[in-house]
């Protein structure tokens, strides 16, 4: 090497500070998703452990290229439509950090209303028994558990691995008042009633264009479609209801924005009383709910 070469040899850039790197990572999601600065921001923060002070008070200092790496195919497997929950492997629901990974629903701010619901009507019960279908993350279930010390729960999914991740974040949040138990809906319980039925079903059209779109093309399609329009995992859950409620329990569903009237229908031919639709903070009909007279 001639020391002219030397002399004009390009001193290596000093390593981005963390600012520029959020803006160019910003700038990468900016095509395929709807917030890419948070987006950006969650994915560092989970690579590198900052909090949000942080990347403030440390907005001028450069970043370890081993975290800019790691957080470089984050942005990656974002920019093509991954979830941020399952790059995280973490969701918040009911103010609960939740372990998630791609077999479960990502946990969706309107199913807080059927937690609402839930927690409403067991109010003035002293133990209820309370029985959580298609529980996923575990979601339903850990939220009732957490704000009700009185109940008992059991959660049931046809997902084995969902109720493995179920029973994981019972432990994470020491929670030891929910059994899981593997059954297609009803068909495990034997003869057992509860007070409360709670479920959050399939219940989207399997011909439904949006899951082609966004996040929901990640997620397990188990979790998402139902047979007849998305109807038929509602029709089961409310057909056999009967015979696994106490007499006055009630049962609470979440079901899609149009299925309300169709809902509180099915419940009214299987002899539920005190008919309630509430509605999503949308404005959308989402919880359906009835009580089994007692006889
Ligand atoms: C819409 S996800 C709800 C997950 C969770 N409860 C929540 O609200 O985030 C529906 C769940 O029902 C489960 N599922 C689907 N078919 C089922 C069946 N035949 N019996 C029991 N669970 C079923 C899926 O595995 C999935 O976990």
């Amino acid at each position: 090497m001639s020391w002219l070469t030397w002399l004009i040899k390009p001193e290596p850039l000093p390593p981005a500070n963390l600012s520029e790197q959020l803006k160019h990572w910003s700038s990468l999601l900016e095509p395929s998703s709807e917030s890419p600065r948070l987006d950006a921001e969650i994915l560092l923060k989970h690579v590198s452990g900052l909090s949000d002070t942080q990347l403030i008070v440390f907005d001028k200092e450069p970043l370890e290229k081993g975290i800019i790496k790691r957080v470089d195919d984050l942005v990656a497997a974002r920019s093509h439509g991954s979830p941020i929950a399952y790059l995280t492997g973490w969701r918040e629901f009911y103010s609960l950090n939740l372990k998630i990974n791609q077999h479960v629903l990502i946990p969706r701010p309107e199913t807080e209303l059927l937690v609402d619901t839930a927690l409403s009507l067991i109010q003035s019960m002293t133990s209820p028994r309370i029985l959580d279908m298609g529980t996923g993350s575990g979601a339903i279930a850990l939220a009732i558990a957490s704000n009700a010390i009185h109940a008992e729960l059991l959660a049931t999914d046809v997902n084995e691995k969902a109720l493995e991740l179920a029973a994981e974040n019972a432990r994470l949040h020491h929670i030891e008042s929910i059994k899981f138990l593997n059954s297609s809906w009803y068909s495990g319980l034997a003869e057992e009633r509860f007070d409360l039925i709670v479920s959050n079903p399939p219940y989207i059209d399997p011909e439904d264009p949006h899951l082609s779109q966004g996040d929901v093309r990640f997620e397990p399609k188990q979790a998402l479609i139902a047979a007849d329009r998305g109807r038929a995992d509602i029709i089961e859950i409310t057909g056999h209801a009967t015979d696994h409620l106490k007499p006055g329990g009630w049962i609470a569903l979440e079901h899609g924005y149009d299925q309300g009237e169709f809902t509180r229908a099915l419940l009214k031919s299987r002899g539920f009383s005190g008919l309630k639709t509430l509605k999503d903070l949308n404005r959308h009909e989402r919880v359906t709910m009835g009580c089994y007279p007692q006889r």
